[in-house]
């Protein structure tokens, strides 16, 4: 499949540092998390987390159901051999998040930076939208990081759909329901401007 060979490709040929989302800590999403106060044995979802460090800070900060699922096998490892023994203690799932078979109504929260907004397709963002009514809790939060309508038309040197708070509701549809959002500013390793837009949203 051709997303499939572009992220294994990415993911193999920089190191993780290099790659244009690259943060340390993904801040924003970890104090949105936070604020949210969920107990430790909330089921928690990382989707398309590559090799990103929110999984060693969620650990960190206690959460014991973990779950990240990723398209490539080669982010997924990179993420493994980074957190160790600790690694035992999340769940990895290789797939494709329009196509998974998630179980039913298990996440308290959904996270997503830097995915949904590859789905320039309108019937792979309904795949998404199944995967995720099928797999959120009702009640359950949903943090989703996309590229703004500033940011510019490519990210990963693919086309992306850029969203403001509408389109994304829209898009995502009345189930969910807005609760805050921010934009922020992302500079690239090689000093490229990006700006995300960050929602919290809560499914009905
Ligand atoms: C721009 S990176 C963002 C990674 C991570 N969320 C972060 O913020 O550091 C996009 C990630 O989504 C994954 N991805 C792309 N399409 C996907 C899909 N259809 N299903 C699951 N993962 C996907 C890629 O492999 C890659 O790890």
């Amino acid at each position: 499949m051709k997303q499939k060979e572009h992220w294994e490709k990415v993911y193999s040929t920089k190191p993780v540092e290099r790659l244009g989302w690259y943060e340390l800590h993904l801040q924003t999403s970890l104090n949105w998390i936070r604020e949210l106060n969920m107990a430790g044995d909330a089921p928690i979802i990382d989707v398309g987390g590559g090799a990103s460090t929110l999984v060693d800070d969620l650990l960190h900060e206690g959460f014991r159901c973990v779950t990240v699922m990723d398209l490539s096998a080669k982010a997924l490892s990179l993420a493994k051999a980074r957190l160790g023994e600790r690694a035992k203690r999340v769940i990895w799932l290789e797939g494709d998040i329009t196509r998974v078979d998630l179980p039913a109504h298990h996440y308290e929260l959904w996270h997503d930076r830097a995915v949904f907004h590859f789905l320039t397709a309108p019937e792979q963002r309904e795949r998404y939208r199944t995967s995720l009514l099928k797999a959120l809790k009702p009640g359950g939060h949903l943090i989703m990081a996309t590229f703004a309508p500033e940011a510019p038309p490519k990210c990963s040197g693919l086309p992306v759909r850029r969203y403001d708070v509408e389109l994304l509701q829209n898009t995502l549809g009345a189930e969910f329901r807005p609760m805050r959002h921010q934009k922020e500013l992302h500079v690239t390793p090689s000093g490229v401007e990006q700006m995300y837009l960050y929602c919290l949203f809560r499914r009905n």
